[in-house]
């Protein structure tokens, strides 16, 4: 069977980036443009400076995807983007990009879900086996979602407020961690021990999360040591954080997993990086005895490899657009 080429493009937040797959598993060439550095002066991504920086670089980001992949657009099969949801002015960027590739040089676009991109850096690693729970754990998302194939979506829950990854970098504001501080109080926590007292998420019987509460209660914790002179300790917060939020996200995931009989885990998202919860989830799959996957670190946060893989699966279920696509800043993965 001939192979097929994707090259996909997303720039849903503040990394620019073009990456192209062979059949949907193999990498080819990926190019990310970072912003990080611009943003952390001001705490967090900031719009308006998102999308002026894509519009400078998305132009380069292409060509230098296709010069270190060494193939020219006449090899490429199809055109996939991220069209939703994220910054609607970063994503159009991307959007108007992919569709003048398409138009010129007259491949398929196929317009690719956020998330299902972040659950597609999987395929990358190893063939996806059905049925399987994707625990998605990103900066705006957390979410549990039944796959029984190739692009069908079924989500169990998601989280009623915060995303844990937002949650994440706002604990890591208050105790003064430069953006994007989840992976900073990751570390930390590795080095901390628990002893500051904060409450479990949300007691219930659904695959929803709530981590507004937990997140209010470090703020408050950290400002009324601060008015009674105490020192924070950063690390044992860090590690009492991280303890709460990840036994959450383990406890609903088991719950899943169990009462579906599923046998395959995938994580996706940015915090699919994190240490604590890479330990977790191997200790709760070997008791249960199910397969599970990581993203490599480099695809765990936003990159257009898992785009361009997610592309060829979308393709292969009829998914393109014409050249009236549009972004979306919210939308429902199905
Ligand atoms: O998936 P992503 O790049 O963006 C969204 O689609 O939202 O995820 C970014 C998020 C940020 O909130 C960042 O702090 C978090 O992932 N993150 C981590 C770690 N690495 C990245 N959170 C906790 N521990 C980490 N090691
Ligand atoms: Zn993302």
């Amino acid at each position: 069977m001939k192979d097929t080429y994707i090259l996909g493009i997303e720039s849903s937040c503040d990394e620019t980036s073009c990456s192209i797959v062979k059949n949907g598993c193999e990498e080819i060439a990926t190019i990310i443009s970072s912003q990080i550095d611009i943003h952390k002066d001001y705490g967090g991504v900031v719009p308006e400076i998102a999308s002026r920086n894509h519009v400078k670089n998305v132009t380069f980001v292409i060509e230098e995807c296709l010069e270190k992949a060494k193939m020219s657009m006449d090899e490429i099969d199809a055109i996939a983007i991220t069209y939703g949801p994220g910054l609607i002015g970063s994503l159009l960027v991307g959007v108007e990009a992919a569709k003048t590739l398409s138009f010129i040089y007259d491949k398929p676009l196929i317009p690719v879900h956020h998330i299902a991109g972040h659950i597609y850096a999987n395929s990358l690693v190893k063939e996806m086996k059905f049925p399987l729970l994707a625990l998605v754990v990103s900066g705006g998302h957390t979410e549990l979602i039944k796959m029984d194939k190739h692009y069908s979506f079924n989500k169990l829950g998601g989280t009623l407020d915060d995303a844990i990854g937002e949650c994440y970098d706002k604990v890591a504001r208050v105790i003064n961690l430069e953006y994007p501080g989840g992976p900073k109080v990751d570390k930390l926590a590795h080095i901390g021990k628990c002893s500051y007292k904060l409450p479990v998420p949300l007691k219930d019987d659904s695959y929803n999360f709530s981590f507004s509460g937990l997140k209010s209660a470090v703020i408050n914790l950290v400002h009324n040591e601060e008015q009674r002179g105490n020192p924070i300790i950063k690390e044992d917060l860090a590690a009492s954080f991280q303890k709460v939020a990840i036994s959450e996200i383990i406890n609903k995931t088991k719950k899943a997993l169990e009462e579906g009989n599923i046998k395959n885990l995938i994580v996706a998202g940015g915090v699919a990086a994190n240490q604590g919860l890479r330990e977790e989830v191997e200790k709760m799959c070997s008791e249960l005895n199910v397969e599970y996957t990581f993203p490599p670190m480099k695809y765990c946060t936003d990159n257009a490899a898992m785009i361009a893989a997610a592309g060829y699966f979308a393709m292969l279920d009829n998914r393109s657009a014409d050249l009236s696509l549009n972004s979306k800043s919210t939308d429902k993965l199905q």
